[in-house]
């Protein structure tokens, strides 16, 4: 069973996929990680992330995996360095390239089939592109005020500079060409706004569970 959660951030996306995948006992896959990990690599080397041919001979070149819920670029621990700022302002530029998105796309899918075929995989393209014929896709959404306060609490920032870089973010990731964030034409969409978090997972367990 493939469960694809798509959606912008600040919509319990992460939280709610992990613990779906915990209630089914799947694996959860973070494929914004992957985009994120490109992206460390690319500002650690010090090249330009708008570059498409740089930054994808580094992305060729760059080990990224998931083991055990951390983030490993070429073997090394970077779960917490991929959340920071540069990070945030860079990825969606990184993410952009086609070349990296064929390589990352095809690394994210060999990740579930050496996991066992199973996953709650959660993303931007997921039910669109990574697994279009995916049995369950949910797409979640939130008004974008819930989202930048979301944020904003989450990471401790001033609510008007995370609903600036989100609206940014959310720009750059629906108006670019290759696989913008869009509603799979299948998907059962959630607006997280005013629902609890418990209530959001109860409600895509049941659409999991039931085949949506
Ligand atoms: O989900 P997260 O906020 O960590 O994703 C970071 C960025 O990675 C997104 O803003 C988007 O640019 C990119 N991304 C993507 N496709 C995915 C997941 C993330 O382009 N499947």
């Amino acid at each position: 069973m493939i469960v694809t959660v798509d959606g912008p951030s600040g919509t319990g996306k992460s939280t709610v996929s992990r613990a779906v995948a915990q209630q089914l006992g799947l694996p959860h896959l973070d494929t914004g990680a992957f985009y994120r990990a490109a992206t460390l690599a690319v500002l650690e080397a010090g090249e330009s992330p708008e570059d498409a041919n740089t930054v994808t001979s580094i992305v060729e070149e760059a080990d990224i995996d998931q083991v055990d819920g951390t983030i490993r670029l070429n073997g090394r621990d970077v779960t917490d360095a991929i959340r920071q700022d540069p990070v945030n302002r860079h990825v969606s530029a990184v993410s952009s390239h086609p070349e990296v998105r064929r390589l990352l796309v095809e690394r994210q899918r060999r990740w579930v089939a050496t996991h066992g075929g199973s996953a709650v995989v959660e993303g931007r393209d997921i039910g669109s592109v990574v697994f279009p014929t995916a049995p369950i896709k949910i797409y979640l959404d939130a008004r974008p005020e819930i989202r930048a306060s979301r944020r904003a609490a989450e990471r401790d920032m001033h609510l008007d500079d995370v609903a600036e870089a989100l609206r940014r973010r959310d720009h750059l990731d629906t108006s670019r060409a290759a696989s913008p964030l869009l509603v799979p034409k299948d998907a059962v969409v959630v607006d997280t706004s005013e629902m609890k978090f418990r209530d959001v997972v109860d409600l895509v367990i049941s659409l999991a569970t039931r085949g949506a």
